[in-house]
This record gives structure tokens, C-alpha cells and sequence, in this order.
């Protein structure tokens, strides 16, 4: 059993070792992992440290500014980058889910590496937890963040020294150790969300429109679901297109949501939820309502394995 507090004790000193009297900085995407390796590398390392989010126009509405208030409320300086062009251009054209892995994971890290020179900085804290690692090893699927461990030298690669203090941890270890570290339980208890953000959540190509789509029918299926425990709860934008109707009778071919919303403990299984009926109807009604070119919306049933949580 984790005892949190001899943790943070014993990580806060191994990242003190770890980076010397190098700068470092931890990169948060307002999830619970790196919100934690954040704070344990500003416990460490004062002053030595920057935070850093990059917009990369694939993360929730209203997460950047989410994340901005978090830290200043911490006064731990925070630097966010806007880098949205980046990586449209990056994934543009792209269709095949392994290739988009990489591609984010190549101009993340490309672009981490220009944020770490710019500020003068050798060491890139990052909040890697040991379902990312087991996964990619096993060949699952390239999770954003995992690099050492399939043989990838960040400092041989990007220019710059990886410092992972979750690494061992499952999500309700680092859980735990938010909890432990004052974190209030909207980020402690925060449901996941992947590194690569809303485009592990588009089957085909990710465009901004696509990812707008998305980004608005997982508000609905969020605010929707608030009340019903549960590990993760999102909407996916499929490929494919379907034959509706319009009011006035007219054929109307439009894009497929489907409703993803699991239990897990590890990520490494879930469970698809008995989602309660009217739940489902009210968000069906507001995907109508506020999403016009959605003509259906289906829920998916299928547990991990045989699908995994994400889509892509
Ligand atoms: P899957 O889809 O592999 O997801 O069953 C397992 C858990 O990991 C999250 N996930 C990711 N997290 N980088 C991340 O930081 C990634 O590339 C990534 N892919 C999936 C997913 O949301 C779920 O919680």
C-alpha cells in the first residue's frame, strides 16, 4: 500500500538529484499526472522550475485557462504557448491512428524541445504513469508520452533529459498523492484525458472543424454525465457519415457520435457503463440541438478488451 506522504517526500528529493542545479520544466495538460509531477517538481525545485502548457488546440474548452488560474492561484509561474498551427499542420492529410500517434509525439516533443532552449532549461518533467508504459511496451498503442522505454533517447533525440517521478504509479497511486499534496478534487479526482488530447477521439483527419465538433459534443456528454461516477466519460467523431432526415423531410447525410463512458481502475481494463436511459436521451437531444450536422448518436457497449478506451 502507498503511504503518499513518504512518496512525496522521497520523489521531491529523487528530482532534486535528478536535475542537479539544471533548470527544468514540467509540462501540465490539467490532468491529474502532470499536475502532481508539477508540484512535486516545484517542491524540488523553487524557482528552477517552469511550467509549461502548449495550446495545441486539442484539449477541452476551456482547459487552458483552466489550467493558467490553477497554478497562478499556486503562484507558480506558468507559461502558456500557443502552438495550435503546429500541429494542424503536422497531423494534416494524416488518417491512420498509429501514424497520428507518432505525429503528435514527434512535434510535441519537437516543440517541448524549443520551449526548453528558449528558457534555458536541460530537464523536462513529465507526468508518466506505469499503465502508459505497460501499454506501449506490449505494443497496445504509442502513448504520446512514452519514449525510454521503447529505446527512444530523449536527450539524443529532442536535446533535453526526461525526469518521469510517477512512473511506478497507477492512476489511484497518483490519485493518493494529489490528494496528499493539496490538490483540490476537481484535479485529484479528475477524469483522464489523453496526452494527444480530442485527436485520439476523431477516426480520420484531424482538422480544427473536426476537433471543434468533438470538443462540443464531449461538453455535452461531460456536463451531462457529472453526476454518475465513472473513470472516463467522452464523444468520439467517427469517419464515416449516415443518412438522416431533415424537419421538413429533405435527405440529410451527416456525421456519427457515438457516447463512450467506462470504468476502470487501471486503464489497463474497463468496463462500458449501464448508463441510465434518460442520461442518454437528454445528451442525444442536446447533440441535435447544438451540433446541426450530427445525424446520429450511438452509444458503445463494448468493454476493455476487446476495444480499448480511446478510438485511435
Ligand atoms: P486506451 O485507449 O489505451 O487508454 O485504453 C488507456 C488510458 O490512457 C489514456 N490514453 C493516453 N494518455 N497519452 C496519455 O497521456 C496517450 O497517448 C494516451 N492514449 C490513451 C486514455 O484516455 C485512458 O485513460
Amino acid at each position: 500500500m502507498l503511504d503518499p506522504m513518504k512518496f512525496i517526500d522521497e520523489k521531491v528529493a529523487w528530482i532534486k538529484e535528478e536535475v542537479g542545479d539544471r533548470k527544468a520544466i514540467a509540462a501540465v495538460s490539467g490532468g491529474v499526472d502532470s499536475t502532481t509531477t508539477a508540484i512535486l517538481a516545484y517542491l524540488a525545485l523553487g524557482d528552477r522550475l517552469t511550467v509549461v502548457f502548449l495550446d495545441d488546440g486539442l484539449m477541452r474548452e476551456g482547459e487552458p485557462e483552466a489550467v493558467v488560474e490553477l497554478f497562478n492561484r499556486r503562484g507558480i509561474n506558468i507559461k502558456l504557448y500557443d502552438v495550435k498551427s503546429e500541429f494542424f499542420r503536422a497531423l494534416k492529410g494524416l488518417t491512420d491512428s498509429e501514424e497520428k500517434r507518432k505525429v503528435f509525439r514527434e512535434t510535441f516533443y519537437r516543440v517541448l524541445g524549443r520551449v526548453v532552449r528558449e528558457l534555458g532549461a536541460e530537464c523536462l518533467l513529465q507526468g508518466t504513469i506505469a499503465a502508459d508504459v505497460v501499454e506501449t511496451r506490449k505494443g497496445v498503442k504509442t502513448q504520446h508520452n512514452v519514449l525510454e522505454q521503447i529505446g527512444i533517447s530523449p536527450k539524443e533525440r529532442y536535446g533535453y533529459k526526461v525526469v518521469e517521478p510517477l512512473v511506478d504509479l497507477y492512476k489511484h497511486e497518483v490519485r493518493m498523492v494529489a490528494k496528499a499534496l493539496g490538490l483540490p478534487p476537481e484535479i485529484s479526482e479528475r477524469r483522464p484525458f489523453p496526452g494527444p488530447g480530442l485527436a485520439v477521439r476523431i477516426i480520420g483527419e484531424v482538422t480544427p472543424e473536426r476537433v471543434e465538433l468533438v470538443r462540443k459534443a464531449t461538453k455535452i456528454v461531460e456536463e451531462e454525465t457529472k453526476m454518475i461516477p465513472c473513470f472516463q466519460a467522452f464523444a468520439v467523431l467517427l469517419s464515416d457519415k449516415a443518412t438522416g432526415i431533415t424537419e421538413n423531410g429533405q435527405r440529410k447525410y451527416g456525421e456519427i457520435i457515438v457516447i463512450r463512458m467506462v470504468n476502470s481502475v487501471d486503464a489497463l481494463t474497463a468496463q462500458a457503463i449501464d448508463i441510465p436511459w434518460d442520461v442518454l436521451k437528454r445528451i442525444r437531444k442536446r447533440i441535435f440541438e447544438e451540433l446541426p450536422s450530427v445525424v446520429r448518436v450511438l452509444y458503445d457497449i463494448t468493454d476493455k478488451p476487446p476495444a480499448t478506451i480511446e478510438f485511435e
